[in-house]
This record gives C-alpha cells, structure tokens and sequence, in this order.
C-alpha cells in the first residue's frame, strides 16, 4: 500500500559528504533491513510489469532483485561488474561523471524472448541502468521495465534513458 512505502521511505538515510565532500548520499540499507519496509517495496517493484526473470544490477541490485524474483516466482540473473563471472555473454562500457564503468551479461542466461524486469536500488545519472537495459535487449530478450526503489531526479537520469520504461518508487 502507498501507507506501507511512505513508511518504508522514511527509513531512508542521508549521508552528508559521503562518498565525497558536497554529496548528499541516500542510504536505503536501514529500509532493507527492516521486513515491513523491504515487503512494501519488493511487492511493489513485481508489480512495475509483467516479467518473466528479474535482472538485478551488482551490488544492492543483487539484494533487491533476488527478493523480488522469489516474491513472483521468476529465476534471478546477476549483470556484474567486470572481472567477476567465468563466462561472459556480453559487455557495455559507460561513462561516468569521472571515468568509465562497465557491466556484463553471465553467459547461458537470458533468452530470447523473455520478458526482464531489471532491478536497481538507486537511479542517479542513469548509466548504470541504461547499461543494464542495453545488455538484456541485445541478448535478444526485452525490457519489461527498468524498476528502481529510489530516483534521486536533480540528476536527470531519464534523459539518459530515452523510451525506457523506467519505473521508480520513490523519488527524492
Ligand atoms: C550505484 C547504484 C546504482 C548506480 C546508479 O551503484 O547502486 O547501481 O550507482 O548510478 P548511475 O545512475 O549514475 O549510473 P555503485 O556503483 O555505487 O555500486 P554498488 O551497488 O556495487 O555499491
Ligand atoms: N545513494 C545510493 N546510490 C547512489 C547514490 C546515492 O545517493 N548516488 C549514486 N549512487
């Protein structure tokens, strides 16, 4: 229910100067940690569409994404950071504000067809998740949304994402 998020949203942290002087970062660890506020917000990411695997993004994606696919009965996949998997189906670079990142598709994971719901914790510029939906669209497979439990909106991240069907629960 909206009562059930606005109360999970209260247990989000700011965390001035972290991790560096002048950004104000949101901390949604105190939310996963408590069962109310990790239900309210896991059954309400299912609901962003109809999928038929949950994608979750490296780290917290991980955490959220594994909670959501249990939740709705799916399999979960992991997109990682670079260096981490033993077979690699696909890579996208991105840029930063500073620097690159990259992410990658495990390999024999994805199928044509299917319909994915990638999961993040945070929406801040939108690299990371519009890596995410390029790696599961050129594996074939389709974008069911681009479900994230926090956008943090002075950073414009849909602009980044033009035509994604990005689905955010919270918004600060
Ligand atoms: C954070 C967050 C998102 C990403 C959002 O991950 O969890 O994945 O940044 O930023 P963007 O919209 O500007 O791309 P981080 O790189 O801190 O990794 P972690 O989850 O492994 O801590
Ligand atoms: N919180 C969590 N993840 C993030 C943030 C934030 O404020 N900014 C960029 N990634």
């Amino acid at each position: 229910t909206d009562g059930a998020l606005r109360e999970a949203a209260a247990l989000v942290r700011e965390v001035p100067d972290f991790p560096e002087p002048g950004v104000l970062f949101r901390d949604i660890g105190p939310m996963l940690a408590s069962g109310p506020a990790l239900g309210a917000v896991v059954s309400a990411l299912g609901r962003s569409a109809e999928f038929d695997v949950v994608a979750g993004v490296e780290a917290r994606g991980f955490l959220v994404g594994a909670a959501v696919a249990q939740a709705f009965g799916t399999g979960v996949i992991g997109l990682r950071k670079p260096g981490k998997l033993p077979a690699v189906a696909d890579r996208i670079d991105y840029a930063l504000e500073y620097g690159t990142a990259a992410l990658e598709l495990p390999a024999d994971t994805l199928r044509a067809g299917q319909r994915v719901l990638v999961v993040d914790d945070v929406l801040a510029t939108g690299g990371t998740l519009g890596a995410a939906c390029s790696l599961v669209r050129q594996s074939g497979a389709e974008v069911a949304a681009a479900a994230v439990v926090l956008e943090l909106t002075a950073l414009r991240g849909r602009r980044n994402l033009p035509g994604e069907p990005v689905e955010a629960l919270l918004q600060v």
